[in-house]
C-alpha cells in the first residue's frame, strides 16, 4: 500500500504550527479533548475519567510523529504501534474523522492569524497519513497468523 508523500513546504507548515501550539500544550490538549467529547459524547466512556496523563501522552506522541515526518519508516512504525494500541481501546475507523475535526478546530483556535488554508491542508494530509496507517494496522491479522514460523529445510 503506497503512502502519500509530503512536500518540504507541508512539513515546514506542520512543524512550525505545531511548535506554536506546543508552547501552550495544556490549553491545546484541553480544547482538543473538550471538542472531541462535544462532537461525539458517546465515546467519552472509552477515555479515563482523569485526562491529565492522556493529554500529556497525546501531545508528546504528536511531537514525535511531527518530528518523523521526513523519515517515513519512523512515522509509519509509530503509527503502527498506535494503531495496535487503539484497537485495544476499542477505537473504530469511524472515530478517526471526529478526532481529525477536533484537532483541526483546536489548532485553528490556538493559532489565530497563523492558521491559514495552507496550514490546514498540510495538517489534514498528515493526519490522513497517520490515521490511514493506524486503521490499516487495526484490520490486519497479527503477525503470528499471517506469517507462520516454518522450520528451515533439512540438510541432506
Ligand atoms: C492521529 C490520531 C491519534 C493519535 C496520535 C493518538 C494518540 C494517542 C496516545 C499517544 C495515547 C496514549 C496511549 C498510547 O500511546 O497508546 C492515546 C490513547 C487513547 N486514544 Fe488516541 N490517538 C489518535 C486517535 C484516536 C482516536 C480516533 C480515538 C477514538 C476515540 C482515540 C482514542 C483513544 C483512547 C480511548 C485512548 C486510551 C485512553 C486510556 O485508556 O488511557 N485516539 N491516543
Amino acid at each position: 500500500m503506497g503512502i502519500e508523500m509530503l512536500t518540504v513546504e507541508e512539513i515546514v507548515r506542520v512543524r512550525s504550527s505545531f511548535d506554536r501550539v506546543f508552547a501552550n500544550a495544556t490549553d491545546m490538549t484541553t480544547t482538543f479533548y473538550d471538542r472531541v467529547f462535544e462532537l461525539a459524547p458517546e465515546i467519552r466512556p472509552m477515555f479515563p475519567a482523569d485526562m491529565t496523563n492522556l493529554k500529556h501522552d497525546f501531545i508528546s506522541k504528536l511531537a514525535v510523529l511531527v518530528g518523523s515526518l521526513d523519515e517515513t519508516t519512523g512515522l509509519l512504525s509509530g503509527a503502527d504501534i498506535l494503531g495496535r494500541n487503539h484497537l485495544r481501546y476499542g477505537v473504530r475507523p469511524e472515530h478517526y474523522p471526529v478526532v481529525a475535526e477536533a484537532l483541526i478546530w483546536s489548532f485553528a483556535r490556538g493559532l489565530g492569524a497563523h492558521w491559514t488554508d495552507e496550514v490546514e491542508q498540510a495538517w489534514r494530509k498528515v493526519y490522513g497519513i497517520i490515521a490511514q496507517r493506524m486503521i490499516a494496522t487495526d484490520s490486519s491479522p497479527p503477525p503470528s497468523l499471517s506469517s507462520p514460523i516454518t522450520s528451515p529445510p533439512r540438510r541432506a
